[in-house]
């Protein structure tokens, strides 16, 4: 039976790709300000419906719910900036922290009983204790305000499930790349970075990289369809109620062995230009992802197969 969903931040670059999924079973409705996210990132749906409007207004919140209920809400609304968080505290803890509690106080005071409360955490709780892989039990050690927020937040939404009996589920992405991510800030993910550098380099036959570091980090890359597989285990299976799961691959790459498979896969070379590492950056990360087996997630999307699909999708003509 269709189910009416809400998706906040749902012109995002993950979000959006959740929303096509979700259209294809389901009513959806997003909720987005428009301030990284596009419209034009949207299908046109007779599904679809999209609400503008900010998550930490508590008007628009209360609006949303009084004009409809919903069986699923998936919350990815958020300033996903790292940056953005240490310049502007303030701000961003409006929307990732009380944007949080006006939801889940709308959740759960609504009359049809939700299904699941999927929110959207990362990595970044993990902050920089060196422990690997990280496992949802792993120490928790948030270092910016975005990744206080972030925990915060889940320790909201858990607490929302034994106090209320809300059912939830936490998820916490780790690097995740794909089609629609804006690669405009010099702090967007590196993947983004990286293939807007070769449609720069389009017509050359070196491409131009900055890495800082000796590009050996290590991180888990994921893909962005794996990360709706994910998702949507997090929302539609039992077993995942009131659970926090790692939302990864469990397959470690460095950088300097990820510019290595875009060369492979677009013939190009990239020229690397090495500059100190970025303040407070973290040698490795990557996620155990058992829990998320458990409910019967697969990679689909390996690194190679990952970016071939990114690259065809940005660069459609020449590789
Ligand atoms: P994104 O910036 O593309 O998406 C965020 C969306 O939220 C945008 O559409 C934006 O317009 C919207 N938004 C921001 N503030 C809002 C507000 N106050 N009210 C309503 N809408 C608002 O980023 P993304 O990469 O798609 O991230 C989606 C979620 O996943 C975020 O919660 C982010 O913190 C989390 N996350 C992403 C990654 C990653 O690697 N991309 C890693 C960890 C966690
Ligand atoms: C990512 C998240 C961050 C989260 C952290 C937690 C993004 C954009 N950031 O940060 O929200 O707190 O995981 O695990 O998803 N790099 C270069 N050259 C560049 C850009 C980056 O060498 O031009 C390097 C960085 O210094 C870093 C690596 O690439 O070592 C990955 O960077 P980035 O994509 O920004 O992600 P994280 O630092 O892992």
């Amino acid at each position: 039976m269709k189910k009416n969903i809400l998706v906040t931040g749902g012109a995002g670059f993950i979000g959006s790709h959740l929303v096509s999924a979700l259209l294809k079973e389901h009513r959806v409705v997003v909720l987005d300000n428009f301030s990284t996210g596009r419209r034009s990132n949207l299908p046109e749906n007779s599904q679809l419906t999209v609400v503008e409007g900010d998550v930490s207004d508590l008007c628009v919140i209360s609006q949303l719910f009084a004009d409809q209920e919903f069986d699923y809400i998936f919350h990815l609304a958020a300033i996903a900036s790292v940056m953005e968080s240490v310049e502007q505290p303030l701000v961003t803890h409006q929307t990732n922290m009380d944007g949080t509690i006006y939801l889940l106080n709308a959740a759960r005071t609504q009359n049809k009983p939700i299904q699941r409360f999927v929110f959207a955490s990362s990595a970044a709780v993990y902050g920089a204790e060196p422990t690997l892989p990280k496992t949802e039990n792993s120490p928790i050690q948030p270092l910016t305000p975005y990744a206080i927020d972030k925990f915060g937040s889940e320790r909201y939404v858990t607490s929302y499930s034994q106090l209320f009996q809300l059912p939830v589920a936490v998820a916490r992405f780790f690097n995740v790349y794909g089609p629609r991510q804006n690669p405009d800030s010099p702090y967007s993910g590196v993947l983004s970075l990286l293939v807007d550098a070769f449609k720069k380099g389009n017509q050359a036959d070196r491409v131009e990289f900055t890495v800082y570091g000796d590009g050996q980090q290590v991180r888990d890359f994921i893909y962005v369809a794996d990360v709706i597989q994910g998702l949507r285990l997090l929302a539609f299976s039992e077993e995942a109620r009131d659970g926090t799961f790692n939302l990864g691959t469990g397959r470690p790459i460095s950088l300097h062995e990820v510019i290595l498979v875009l060369e492979i896969l677009t013939k190009k070379q990239v020229n690397i230009s090495y500059k100190a590492a970025r303040e407070g950056d973290i040698p490795k990360s990557y996620a155990a992802i058992t829990k998320l087996e458990q409910l019967g997630f697969q990679v689909n999307m390996p690194i190679e197969k990952g970016l071939q699909a990114y690259l065809e999708a940005e660069l459609c003509a020449t590789v």
